[in-house]
């Protein structure tokens, strides 16, 4: 049997010298020196596909994280040049900001310009200011967060540009590193979700940009959608001699495909026929009731489909309340079942899980973890097991070896203790 293959998460020393180096090799060493700012990735530990429908989640921050180096274009210029330690094969990507907008830029460059284009749109910045403009740069991007294996590696870049955008053109939005400016980061964190939205085309939530720009060291991020306010929950792990598992299946997983926007559709559709402005609006089992009664009554296949997916919403919202009060009772040994739970409504009432995802979460619990569920938006990705601190190589040898049985891609794995936010 083939060892589990870990990902290590990088220093911020590695990180620093890593998108130093890529910079350099790229623009020289003339000129002005760049400065170096990073952002993490999320694993979100319950909540999900609750974002869009005004719910609540509760991401923490990888350790693993994007770089970029970056310093500012000669005064008056709007010309970008981007580069990526990941992609060397792109060259250098050289264009004018003026010119970015909707349907102009794809692939990876749409995540870094289109932060750049939404922090320039008008009414961007906090209370409505104008913007100051936002100039041309040199940028040169490297990351250790695995990418399309839902652990929001496109966040992550958004949220480095968007801090080091902030710092260079003086936004004042991000606050410093010791004392982070939580309401400034929700307007970067908005920007963020515009430029996926509107810019990479991908119909996100903007959990992932929130646990990027405002998650907190040791900490879980109580995310509550419908009025983006936030909870920073104790989350110690290690005290309670336990850990979090992530499982990189390395199944495909991409957002742009129409599966996600299709989930996000049907909630919507129902909480207009609904008469409701979100899915949140319902409440306990009464209101879920009425809510079913009301979505069968339309008949036919897509009102099963839609009570299903109302069901996986209104549920798992309930499962992160719950879920957070037994944090808050020092009782994280008891949130397993929820876990579960979770896995189960997203695989069976949301569909959004696939054979890897069930057999990593499956392996895991049969090796011994509290719980286990997929995390992100699913279709592939990664899933999650809370494992005894000790049990860690076990359970993902345990999981290395189902997969090599079933002749599936051999999956990867990271440790995530929660760590901090863009800086
Ligand atoms: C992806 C999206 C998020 C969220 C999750 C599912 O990660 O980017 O906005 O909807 O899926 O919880």
């Amino acid at each position: 049997m083939t060892a589990p293959r870990w990902v290590p998460a990088w220093t911020a020393e590695e990180g620093t010298a890593r998108a130093l180096a890529a910079f350099a090799a790229r623009f020289g060493t003339d000129g002005a020196a760049p400065s170096v700012w990073s952002a993490p990735g999320r694993v979100n530990l319950i909540g999900e596909h609750t974002d869009y429908n005004g719910g609540l989640c509760l991401p923490i921050a990888l350790p693993h994280r994007t770089y970029v180096a970056l310093r500012p274009a000669p005064a008056g210029s709007d010309v970008v040049r981007l580069a990526s330690a990941q992609e060397p094969g792109a060259g250098l990507i050289e264009l004018h900001l003026a010119d970015v907008g909707p349907g102009t830029v794809d692939g990876w460059t749409a995540y870094v310009l289109g932060v750049a284009w939404a922090l320039g749109q008008p009414g961007a910045l906090r209370g409505g200011a104008d913007a100051p403009t936002i100039g041309g740069c040199d940028a040169v991007v490297d990351s250790c967060v695995p990418y399309g294996a839902g652990l929001s590696s496109s966040a992550a870049l958004e949220a480095s540009v968007a801090v080091a955008l902030d710092a260079t053109f003086g936004l004042g939005l991000a606050g410093t590193a010791e004392q982070p400016d939580d309401a400034g980061r929700a307007v970067l964190a908005a920007a963020c979700v515009r430029a996926e939205n509107e810019i990479a085309g991908a119909p996100t939530g903007g959990m992932d940009q929130s646990a990027s720009l405002r998650a907190q060291a040791g900490h879980a991020l109580l995310l509550d959608c419908l009025d983006g306010s936030v909870r920073q929950v104790p989350f110690d792990l290690a005290a309670h001699g336990l850990a979090l598992l992530v499982i990189d299946t390395r199944a495909e997983h991409a957002l742009v495909d129409g599966q996600y926007a299709a989930r996000r559709t049907t909630c919507e559709a129902a909480a207009t026929r609904l008469g409701l402005g979100t899915l949140r609006e319902i409440h306990g089992t009464g209101g879920l009731a009425a809510a079913f009664a009301s979505l069968a009554s339309a008949g036919g296949a897509d009102s099963d489909v839609a009570v299903r997916r109302v069901r996986h919403v209104v549920t798992e919202i309930a499962r992160v309340e719950d879920f957070v009060a037994l944090l808050d009772a020092g009782r994280v040994r008891e949130v397993g079942p929820l876990l579960d739970a979770s896995h189960a409504s997203l695989r069976d009432d949301y569909e959004v899980s696939c054979r890897e995802l069930d057999l990593a979460v499956a392996t895991a619990r049969a090796a011994g973890a509290l719980g286990a569920r997929m995390t992100g938006g699913g279709f592939g990705g990664s899933a999650i097991a809370l494992v005894e601190a000790d049990a860690v190589e076990a359970v993902a040898a345990a999981i290395a070896a189902a997969f090599e049985s079933a002749e599936l891609t051999a999956p990867a794995f990271l440790l995530s203790p929660p760590s901090a936010p863009a800086a």
